[in-house]
């Protein structure tokens, strides 16, 4: 089976080194890929937004699936594109996908099912939120209302910061926009929570714990991620059932009162507090950098789950994992997520080989003239399982330090909270 996998990050390499191990397939394409991916599929360099030009080589090729990565071809309707051309993709259309495009679209459906979330008001213009906000206590969060790859969403300590947000948003930093959000400030532990699903029926897709924040001991700006594990220790049978009962089945079936199905992987971002969970947020894929850590958990073919997923069989698939502990550290340019140098070269990291429990996933790499080049904020994903998330994180960093590239910086406290050093 030839396959193609949408998308340039790490997420989207695991996805592709995970694949790669299912039998059935005999070719992958990475659209576009980065220098990682290049070593065991085949790179093709087109421009997502044009969803004709895509279409067009995936029919040349013949490609029978096609995996969708990241959230934004999702939100701009990939799928309805590909599938109204006969083509099997695996991922949700664009209706459902605004439970990521749209952080009111998702509130509202809180609000109708009675899921658990931040209390919350939608504003129509600066006047509205300043009146609201003058009666407001702090600290609450300002979100825009649109795909912003985690920068629209302010957490503001009082008056003055939530006004410099409500201005920002309508002053159009995140594209056009006429509403907004603000939210009351959940206090708890997040955890990433995934499942996967059909349309019919889903499953559980294991949890993860993400470290946004670019300093040692969760502080500084937030990133794109800094590293996570897998397991989160916050879940258990309890939470789970309760994760599932008050948040992802209302959710699916207001899907469903849509007319609509939801086929791909969910990810629900919540807030955990005395072992009850908050939804904050939606996204409508795996979790970057949560799936370079999860993907390797899996003890069974992850080309039969999402086929069967594209079948409307998910009910013939059991999901095996390793019972190990897994981690991921981001190795990052110096500078990110602000100012950092593009086409660094990292020297020795062809001497680096995969093992059966280590991998690097390359995020923002680019191979050039035999060299491997840095070309985005986040580098190279280094990933390790085994029976501790102790003995994980020394195995990383010890790779790390023999790569030794000189441009790069990372956290070494990833995991602080469930490691006792
Ligand atoms: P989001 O893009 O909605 O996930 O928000 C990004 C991050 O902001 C989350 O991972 C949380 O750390 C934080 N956050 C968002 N909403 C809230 C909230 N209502 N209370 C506390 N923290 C929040
Ligand atoms: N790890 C956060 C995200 O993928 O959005």
């Amino acid at each position: 089976m030839k396959i193609a996998i949408i998308g340039s990050g790490g997420r989207e390499h695991a996805l592709a080194h995970q694949l790669s191990n299912s039998k059935k397939i005999t070719k992958i394409y990475s659209i576009p890929g980065n220098a990682g991916t290049e070593e065991i599929s085949l790179n093709i360099d087109l421009n997502l937004e044009n969803f004709q030009d895509l279409h067009d080589f995936i029919n040349k090729e013949q490609i029978e699936l096609v995996v969708v990565g990241p959230e934004k071809p999702l939100v701009e309707g990939l799928v309805d594109f590909l599938e109204a051309k006969n083509i099997k993709v695996f991922g949700p259309r664009k209706k459902v996908a605004q439970l990521e495009g749209s952080k009111i679209f998702t509130k509202k459906i809180c609000k109708k099912f009675n899921i658990p979330t931040a209390k919350f008001k939608i504003c129509k213009s600066k006047e509205d939120s300043f009146v609201f906000l003058s009666s407001s206590n702090f600290p609450l969060v300002v979100k825009a209302d649109v795909l912003a790859a985690g920068k629209g969403v302010y957490i503001c300590k009082n008056l003055d910061e939530a006004k410099t947000a409500v201005n920002e948003i309508f002053d159009g930093k995140f594209g056009k926009t006429d509403q907004l959000l603000i939210e009351e400030f959940l206090e708890g532990d997040e955890m990433s929570f995934f499942i996967i699903s059909d349309g019919i029926s889903y499953k559980t897709f294991n949890t993860a714990q993400d470290h946004k924040r670019v300093g040692e001991g969760d502080t500084g700006k937030n990133t794109g991620g800094m590293g996570a594990y897998s397991p989160s220790s916050l879940i258990n049978n309890d939470l789970e059932k309760k994760v599932l009962k008050k948040i992802i089945e209302p959710t699916l079936k207001a899907v469903n009162e849509m007319n609509e199905k939801y086929i791909g992987f969910l990810y629900a971002g919540l807030m955990i507090k005395n072992n009850e969970p908050y939804l904050i947020e939606y996204n409508v894929r795996m979790g970057d950098p949560e799936c370079q850590t999860i993907l390797p958990l899996i003890d069974c073919d992850l080309l039969e789950i999402i086929n069967a997923c594209c079948n409307s069989k998910l009910y013939t698939q059991e999901i095996k994992w390793k019972n190990k502990k897994s981690m991921c550290i981001a190795l990052c340019s110096k500078g990110y997520p602000e100012k950092y140098n593009k086409n660094v070269e990292i020297k020795n990291l062809k001497e680096f080989k995969s093992s059966k429990d280590s991998f690097i996933f390359h995020a923002g790499t680019k191979s050039s003239e035999n060299k491997i080049l840095a070309v985005g904020g986040r580098v190279l994903n280094f990933v390790n399982f085994s029976n501790s998330f102790s003995t994980s994180r020394k195995e990383i960093i010890n790779q790390i330090k023999k790569l030794n590239w000189e441009d790069g910086f990372y956290r070494s406290d990833i995991g602080h909270k469930v490691i006792d050093e």
